[in-house]
């Protein structure tokens, strides 16, 4: 029988990481699923095990800014199924938006998305080096390709992830060892559901789900959506500066 692969999905109790983690287990992968929150983490082992049945998915605890947290989950994950296939780190979180320079702001999100991202490639990294086999997918945003009004402390850890993801391409590579950056534009989940502003192109966690599987089984290196933002994005992300914040302030008022 042909061995299962295995994904290990952070912030999986919720969003595109849950919605990820069934798109996976529906095409036989082994999920291992993390976050801090217990109790949603036991919902989707249940939804994951009525729909497909036992034995696809183990559920950890793991709050990623904890370096030592996310070393034992991954020992505990390779313990489970062996070893891993692909890391997909998707943990992720953002601050409401305030006039004044928020610092706690800052630190919150900038400790959660790159500091968090950081932990986990350091565990995995190794392993796929020695493995000389390994897939490390990062979890940015479309938002990282410029700087955002309003936005701030969020475009500034997606575009550092970009940029790493970038650097770990070439870094990692001789090893063996795949990255991708998956730049979602809007997808309606609990962390957009705070959003007070229009979301254009807005999404579901599912269509979500599917292009990033899609796109990881063709070993892309950017797996970017919905069409229509990828078509602005990337237009706006080549216009020179003056150009860009008279477009930006037209369209937004801001
Ligand atoms: N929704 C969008 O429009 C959109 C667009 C572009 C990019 N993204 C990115 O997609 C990723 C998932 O976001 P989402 O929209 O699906 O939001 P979400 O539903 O709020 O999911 C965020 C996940 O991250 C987990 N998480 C947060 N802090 C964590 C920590 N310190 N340690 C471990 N897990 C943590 C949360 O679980 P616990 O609270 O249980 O830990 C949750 O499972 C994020 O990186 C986000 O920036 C989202």
């Amino acid at each position: 029988m042909k061995e299962k692969k295995v994904i290990w999905i952070s912030g999986a109790s919720t969003g595109i990481g849950k919605a990820s983690a069934l798109k996976f287990i529906e095409n036989e992968w082994q999920v291992a699923a993390s976050a801090r929150n217990l109790d949603n983490l036991k919902v989707l082992k249940k939804e994951a095990e009525d729909k497909y049945g036992f034995g696809n998915i183990d559920i950890y605890i793991c709050d990623t800014r904890d370096k030592n947290e996310v070393e034992k989950t991954v020992v505990k994950i390779e313990k489970k199924f062996g070893h891993i296939d692909i890391a997909m780190l998707n943990a992720g979180t953002a601050s409401p938006y305030s006039d004044e320079f928020n610092l706690d702001y800052y630190n919150h999100v900038v400790t959660t998305n790159i500091l968090g991202n950081l932990n986990c490639i350091n565990s995995v990294h190794k392993r796929f080096k020695n493995r000389k086999k390994g897939h490390i997918a990062i979890v940015s945003s479309m938002t990282g390709y410029r700087g955002l009004p309003t936005a701030s402390a969020y475009t500034l850890t997606k575009a550092a992830l970009i940029n790493l993801s970038e650097s770990l391409f070439f870094d990692l590579k001789k090893f063996g060892v795949k990255v991708s950056v998956i730049n979602p534009g809007f997808i309606k989940t609990p962390l957009t559901d705070k959003n007070t502003f229009p979301m254009p192109f807005l999404k579901t966690k599912e269509y979500a789900a599917k292009k990033i599987y899609d796109g990881l089984m063709k070993n892309k290196f950017e797996i970017i959506f919905p069409l229509q933002w990828t078509i602005i994005m990337k237009i706006l992300r080549l216009l020179p500066y003056n150009l860009y914040f008279y477009l930006v302030s037209k369209y937004t008022g801001l």
